[in-house]
């Protein structure tokens, strides 16, 4: 390990129940790439998680490769960080069960996800869809991380478990560290380029743009994003009555570094004709490598392979203690 052990640790997953896009890249893993050095960092697919909504076993195993794949071709170094599957580590169903008696039915049932989710789904409302923040909590508390960042709309789970802390320590004493929530940056919040009222989802396919997606593919979703009904037409920044443009921009800043301000100047007089295909070109040059390495990647299923085993072994040794001191606090007898 590190000499330097002041290292704060994160963690955070993404389920494999999608294929990744640009939202995912610019909101997330962009951002986990940048934190290799300062942190300690654990970051996992969540495959436990995704088959709380009923999926094709085939596309699950090639999603969750491709996923990891995809990690690593982003930039997230796999000695530096520790990546894993999380049904690799079996800790996360033991301790998911166990914080299961740990969190109340009503605040379960106060879940904002679960809620979407059960109407989504209403032919498959499990049981795992209800405790799936339950299983959350024990992903996050193996590791003890002081960090988890997640979007928004994860936030609730992370105060759930931190709830959850708070009631197992405040009857056990001092077992899990309190984690708390990292927001994502902001300008990193890519909307669907058809519906920019909506965060960017794999449901909504047109308006979303995928890490593997082929050039033409992205610059014809580019060309046809939805701008904005206003009558200047201008590249202004304005996320309530521009939603359209202002979300372009905030890709475009993204991806090349420049300021909103920049934009604005770099294509003032310009209107829409230009921005969006220059938007189209800087998003496809960032991809293109990512998707060439993901691709050589997937071909070398040894390397795969040792990047996964190696993961999954750093975790389990980390899950284990923190697993280990629960099953002695809470009386289960010790194996031996
Ligand atoms: N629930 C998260 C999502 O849907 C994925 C996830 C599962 C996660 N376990 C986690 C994120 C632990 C952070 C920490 O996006």
């Amino acid at each position: 390990m590190e000499a330097n052990t002041v290292k704060k640790t994160m963690l955070s997953g993404i389920q494999p129940s999608g294929d990744l896009h640009l939202g995912n890249y610019l909101g997330a893993i962009k951002n986990w790439v940048g934190r290799t050095e300062a942190f300690d960092c654990f970051y996992f697919m969540a495959d436990l998680h995704a088959i709380t909504v009923r999926q094709n076993p085939a596309d699950l195993r090639r999603r969750t490769l491709t996923q990891l794949a995809q990690y690593v071709a982003c930039g997230l170094d796999p000695e530096k960080n520790t990546l894993f599957i999380q049904s690799h580590v079996r800790q996360h169903a033991e301790l998911g069960w166990v914080l299961n008696c740990y969190t109340m039915f009503g605040e379960l049932s106060r879940m904002t996800q679960f809620k979407d989710k059960s109407a989504k789904h209403a032919d498959n409302i499990n049981g795992g869809l209800f405790t799936y923040p339950s299983l959350m909590a024990a992903d996050i508390l193996l590791y003890q991380p002081d960090f988890v960042p997640v979007g928004a709309d994860q936030k609730q789970h992370v105060e759930l478990t931190r709830n959850i802390v708070q009631r197992f320590n405040g009857v056990y004493g001092e077992v899990f560290k309190m984690p708390e929530f990292y927001s994502t940056k902001e300008g990193a919040r890519v909307m669907c380029l058809t519906t920019p009222e909506n965060k960017m989802s794999k449901s909504a396919p047109e308006g979303c743009v995928f890490l593997m997606e082929k050039p033409e593919d992205i610059a014809r979703k580019f060309k046809r994003a939805v701008t904005d009904s206003d009558t200047e037409r201008c590249v202004r920044y304005d996320p309530e009555n521009k939603p359209g443009v202002s979300n372009l921009m905030n890709i475009y800043a993204a991806v090349t570094g420049m300021s909103l301000d920049e934009i604005e100047r770099a294509f003032e007089g310009q209107g829409y004709g230009r921005f969006k295909p220059a938007v189209g070109e800087a998003v496809i040059e960032l991809l293109r490598p990512i998707r060439e390495e993901t691709e050589r990647i997937l071909k070398d299923k040894a390397y795969l392979e040792s990047v996964y085993k190696n993961g999954a072994e750093r975790a389990a040794y980390v899950a284990e203690k923190t697993l280990r001191k629960v099953y002695k606090k809470i009386g289960f007898v010790p194996r031996g």
